[in-house]
């Protein structure tokens, strides 16, 4: 056992910018990274009040925002589109500069993920979106529901009763999709654990207490233990950044 805290008054050695990024940086060895981000009260809860926003803070916004800024693409359920407001996603200038210098296309792309494919496709994350989003669905899905989609976004067809994520992120990689983030919602992290696919898990501690009532950052079917490796924990006023990484 290790003493890592107790945590000091004054902050000891804060991060820039730059460096902080670099501790986001997937494994260099690795040529398709699944990252999951969540953020969650020290107590275990997903939500409050229906969306994930009062357990964030400008800390757990910054590491988001790189983390954000390193992936080719975002992918989200469709209850966390409908439920946290997502709107197109567009970087800063800053981080368009850093993206071309990085060798990537200015925006990563929006992909998401819905059975019923009954989206609301008026959403600015579809209508004015820079880079043109992708709609992950299944058989399932109604035709007419699919072929609405075809409009705003690329939609493609993974699996018969339900998304199969490992032919989902398949073909995420065939488009040279091959940094990947998930930012949930808690069935989609399920459906991932399930299925073994998660590389790593980025999981911002709030420090609060939310008490009874909200589930935890993964629902569905249970699933093995999947084994995890701390790889890095970052404080910032009480919230903890932590980063575990599959153990292979
Ligand atoms: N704290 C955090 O970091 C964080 C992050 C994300 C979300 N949240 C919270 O989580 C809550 C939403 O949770 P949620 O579990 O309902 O959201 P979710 O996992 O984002 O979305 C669930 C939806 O994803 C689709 N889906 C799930 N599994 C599928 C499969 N195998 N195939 C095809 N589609 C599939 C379905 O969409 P259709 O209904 O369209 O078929 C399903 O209703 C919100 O309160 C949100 O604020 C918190």
């Amino acid at each position: 056992m290790e003493l890592i805290l107790p945590v000091p008054e004054t902050a000891s050695g804060e991060l820039d910018d730059a460096t902080l990024i670099e501790h986001y940086a997937p494994p260099p060895e690795a040529t398709r990274w699944l990252r999951v981000n969540f953020v969650s009260s020290a107590d275990g809860a997903v939500e409050v009040d229906g969306n994930s926003h009062a357990l964030s803070s400008e800390d757990d916004m910054r590491a988001f925002r790189f983390i954000r800024m390193r992936c080719d693409v975002l992918i989200t359920g469709a209850g966390t589109v409908r439920t946290d407001g997502y709107q197109a996603l567009r970087m800063s200038p800053e981080r368009v500069e850093w993206r071309r210098a990085h060798g990537l296309p200015d925006h990563p792309v929006m992909a998401v993920v819905t059975r019923s494919a009954d989206l609301d496709l008026s959403m600015p994350l579809f209508t004015q979106a820079p880079q043109r989003p992708i709609v992950i669905t299944c058989e399932r899905a109604p035709v007419e529901r699919r072929l609405a989609a075809e409009e705003v976004a690329d939609v493609l067809v993974a699996g018969d009763d339900g998304v199969d994520f490992a032919t989902a992120l398949d073909l995420l990689e065939e488009r040279g999709l091959r940094q990947q983030l998930c930012e949930g919602g808690p069935h989609i992290l399920g459906e991932l654990t399930a299925a073994d696919l998660v590389d790593e898990l980025c999981l911002t501690l709030s420090p609060v207490l939310a008490g009874a009532g909200s589930g935890r950052i993964t629902d569905g079917p249970s699933s093995p233990l999947r084994r995890m490796r701390l790889a890095q924990a970052l404080h910032a006023n009480g919230n903890l950044l932590l980063r575990y990484i599959r153990l292979r």
